[in-house]
């Protein structure tokens, strides 16, 4: 499976600036291989990403979107309107989202399903905070949450699933899970879905880390059993630390 290595800038980056880091990174990474690279910049700043992008191996994600198909709700962005800036993938369900937003499973489960329609490929965040880890709830957490989040999905939806698994308590502190945190979640996470779908359909699937990925544990943790990616927020804003980021998996 080639390893997935997502920028989510969140809400930073004017057009200008966007542009100015894409040029940057595509410089000097030119068309990596053997990594997939996406950049998942602010809304405003999709289009011009997808016209610095063209004729490249980049893709582009965006950061959330809305389940509906269109309609009076004034503020959302509809997947088929990612779709139309060009966007593969989108987040779905960023920890933020559920904590800033109120963002619930349901409301991650009607998202997941908006983007299978419109042909986006979900990427579905789930993690425990720190007071569930410290009370050994890890695993009963990420078991709800992807139950949940995935209820009434069906197997042959998931043939390019991404679930992003991010510990609340490492986003933005600088305190990554460890290599063994990672592996024995991200193994927990792919039974988990092995019993709920089958075998090979939860092989297929690619489980991605995020959480205070920098240039320096980014090679540890590609090289971790069951780790299929990594999801990098503010080290993806540093040209150098995402360019080392995404030549972790060959050094
Ligand atoms: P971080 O954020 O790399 O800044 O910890 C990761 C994320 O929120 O996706």
């Amino acid at each position: 499976m080639t390893p997935l290595i997502i920028a989510n800038w969140k809400m930073h980056a004017t057009i200008d600036e966007t542009v100015k880091l894409l040029t940057e990174i595509r410089f000097s990474l030119n068309n990596p291989d053997g990594v997939e690279v996406v950049f998942a910049p602010p809304f405003t700043a999709l289009y011009s990403a997808h016209i610095a992008l063209q004729e490249t191996n980049f893709k582009l994600a965006a950061q959330d979107l809305f389940w509906e198909l269109e309609g009076p709700y004034t503020g959302e962005i509809a997947g088929s309107f990612l779709k139309d800036v060009g966007c593969h993938y989108v987040i779905v369900a960023h920890s933020e989202r559920r904590r800033s937003f109120g963002e619930t499973d349901e409301i991650a489960n009607k998202k997941v399903r908006a983007a299978l329609t419109q042909d986006l490929i979900p990427i579905l965040c789930i993690g425990e905070t720190d007071a569930e880890r410290k009370s050994n709830q890890t695993m009963e957490v990420l078991q709800k949450q992807l139950k949940r989040d995935l209820q009434e999905i069906a197997m042959s939806d998931l043939k390019n699933f991404v679930v992003a698994y991010e510990p609340v308590w490492a986003i933005g502190t600088g305190n990554n899970a460890t290599v063994e945190q990672v592996e024995e979640v991200h193994s927990f996470i792919r039974n988990t879905l092995a019993k709920m779908y089958d075998a090979p359909t939860a092989s297929r699937i690619r489980i991605i880390y995020g959480g205070s990925v920098k240039g320096d544990n980014a090679f540890s943790l590609l090289h971790t059993k069951n780790v299929d990616g990594l999801l990098v927020g503010g080290a993806s804003l540093i040209p150098e630390q995402f360019i080392k980021i995404c030549q972790s998996k060959e050094s």
